[in-house]
């Protein structure tokens, strides 16, 4: 069997392996944030960027991530590749493959293409977001954009990997609760978070109008406002219009008045905002909430390019 580890959902890494990514990508930032060069691991290093979905952050937030560890980046431009002329995605990985690439980063309309695609290659496979399925390193940068709010010190203190707990290994996280707010049932986003965070301890409440809400057997509420007043974090969603077959709602601005993250819902709550963006702003998150200082929303970005290097280093290196 092939020991190749590849990223398609959260639990591809242990909790373990997620507190060393997470020192990792910490001491990653210290050095961007001081314009210290890191160690080049991805020296001589080729990794294929094949992003068949619009992105604007998680694509550039990836190709930094290589640049920074002196990795080489061959983006595939899509509408230019022979997918568009009818080859099958297996095709295109077994040509891709053939040219020796140390990772390849793929996002995709379809739920699974990753996982697909890992079975059809020599390399480490990353998932920047497949349907409605999963995005893992989005979530892991949203769980290190909450633990740096909540327990930065508690993390330092766990360097040991033997003594890491497999669930819940940080009491300062244990137990907080977060609001994932939105069109959730299509959000891949929040199903990578529900993972991760359960996981990590934290209570999660889906709030949302009842035709964005998956079976679930976590709590949820259409009421935003009463639950904005007992949780740690808010996270807002965009409501994922490619993905709707029809309109399911009468329009947005219906959905913002119950669903807009604002100064009013929030309160004097101390709790932390987060997107993963795009910002539908006033819809999602109101032009005042982004420019209070509980929105984390540029921090999650920077956060972002960090936790890529630490996987891809983890990865590949
Ligand atoms: C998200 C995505 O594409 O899944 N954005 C991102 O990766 N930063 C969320 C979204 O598009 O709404």
């Amino acid at each position: 069997m092939s020991d190749i580890r590849h990223l398609i959902r959260t639990s591809d890494f242990s909790t373990q392996e997620i507190i060393t990514l997470f020192h990792n990508a910490l001491d990653y930032k210290q050095l961007l944030m001081s314009k210290t060069p890191t160690h080049q691991p991805l020296k001589h290093k080729n990794v294929i960027t094949i992003f068949f979905e619009n992105s604007t952050r998680t694509l550039s937030s990836f190709e930094l991530a290589v640049k920074n560890l002196g990795g080489d980046i061959l983006r595939l431009d899509v509408s230019r590749s022979s997918t568009s002329k009818g080859e099958t995605i297996s095709d295109t990985a077994a040509n891709l493959n053939a040219m020796n690439p140390d990772a390849i980063i793929i996002r995709h309309r379809n739920a699974g293409a990753g996982y697909y695609l890992s079975a059809h290659v020599n390399c480490p496979i990353i998932n920047g977001g497949d349907g409605a399925h999963s995005h893992p390193t989005q979530a892991l940068l949203d769980l290190l954009t909450i633990i740096e709010h909540f327990g930065l010190e508690e993390l330092q203190t766990l360097k040991n990997a033997d003594t890491i707990a497999p669930f819940a290994p940080l009491d300062s996280i244990k137990g907080k609760k977060i609001a994932i707010v939105g069109d959730v049932v299509n959000s891949r986003v929040a199903n990578s978070n529900i993972e991760l965070l359960t996981r990590f301890g934290m209570e999660v409440i889906l709030v949302a109008p009842p035709h964005f809400l998956p079976q679930t057997s976590l709590r949820t509420s259409d009421n935003l406002k009463a639950i904005a007043q007992e949780v740690d974090v808010i996270m807002s969603l965009r409501t994922q219009t490619e993905r709707h077959d029809q309109v399911i709602y009468g329009s947005l601005k219906d959905y913002a008045s119950r669903f807009c993250v604002t100064k009013e819902i929030v309160g004097d709550n101390p709790c932390i905002i987060l997107h993963p963006g795009p910002v539908h702003r006033n819809i999602d998150i109101d032009d005042e909430v982004l420019k209070d200082s509980r929105s984390k929303v540029l921090e999650q970005v920077t956060n972002g390019v960090c936790v890529r290097m630490a996987a891809l280093d983890f990865l590949i290196a």
